[in-house]
């Protein structure tokens, strides 16, 4: 049964329409990766019923000025950006981690170049924003944003904290998987696409209606990182590897 307007739906409210709606899926599905892009209109994703175009989209050109800026230098971007742990007296809380991976385009070309930051809750899942003021601690060496560029071979690598799971209000006791949120911003603003990864394994995953909002399965677990153990650091960090792939069948989730 839906909770009454302006009362908070239990997780298994949300649950049951989270598998409704992947029964409809299962059951009038096109061709495999043609919907690997989140559904914008998501009911049990409740403030998209808000924010979802209630009009097909106007397709515009952007003018030339936007095409190239802003931009930035390459000199801008200092290597200690990708270091999350460092730039405070100590050392942050929480299991520290390297994350790495590649952006490729749709053959599997890399992409040089690519300006990606990203922004995360800390080990006790709070983020250090105004608007985030759930009981968990802050941490006074751990800001939370990295960026970097990636090389030659399309590569990128950050070495971070691992995040803890967030409360949001979603709907009653509402849980966010760990994950850390990504934008990789192509060479204009216009470009820009956004998106999250997410840890293996994670209890929350048929949970939570963001990450199930990518009602394809197979594009849905493309934004799962992979423990890999040669990126692991002896007595150092652990090891996560996640690629994004810019379009194509594969192409990663993007928010819009
Ligand atoms: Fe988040």
């Amino acid at each position: 049964m839906k909770a009454a307007p302006g009362s908070f739906a239990s997780q298994g409210d949300i649950a049951a329409e989270i598998a409704a709606i992947a029964a409809e899926y299962q059951r009038t599905r096109g061709p495999v990766g043609q919907d690997v892009q989140p559904r914008l209109d998501y009911p049990p994703y409740r403030s998209s019923a808000l924010r979802h175009p209630k009009h097909p989209l106007v397709s515009v050109d952007p003018e030339e000025v936007e095409r190239c800026a802003p931009c930035f230098g390459h000199r801008d971007v200092d290597p200690l950006d990708a270091d999350l742990t460092a730039g405070h007296p100590g050392e942050p809380i929480g299991e520290r981690i390297i994350l790495a991976g590649r952006v490729l385009d749709e053959s599997g070309r890399p992409v040089a170049g690519q300006l990606i930051e990203i922004w995360q809750a800390n080990a006790g899942g709070r983020y250090r924003h105004h608007l985030d003021q759930h009981p968990a601690p802050l941490d006074p060496n751990f800001r939370g944003a990295g960026r970097c560029l990636t090389g030659p071979d399309g590569t990128y690598r950050f070495l971070t904290i691992k995040p803890g799971p967030y409360p949001w209000r979603n709907h009653r006791n509402a849980w966010r998987p760990a994950h850390i949120h990504f934008s990789v911003f192509g060479t204009a603003f216009t470009q820009r696409l956004v998106t999250q990864m997410y840890f293996p394994g994670d209890p929350l995953f048929d949970l939570d209606p963001i990450f199930q909002s990518v009602v394809d399965r197979a594009a849905r677990e493309r934004l799962i990182a992979r423990y890999e153990h040669d990126l692991t650091e002896p007595e150092y960090a652990t090891g996560y590897r996640w690629d994004i792939v810019l379009s194509g069948a594969r192409r990663t989730w993007t928010e819009l």
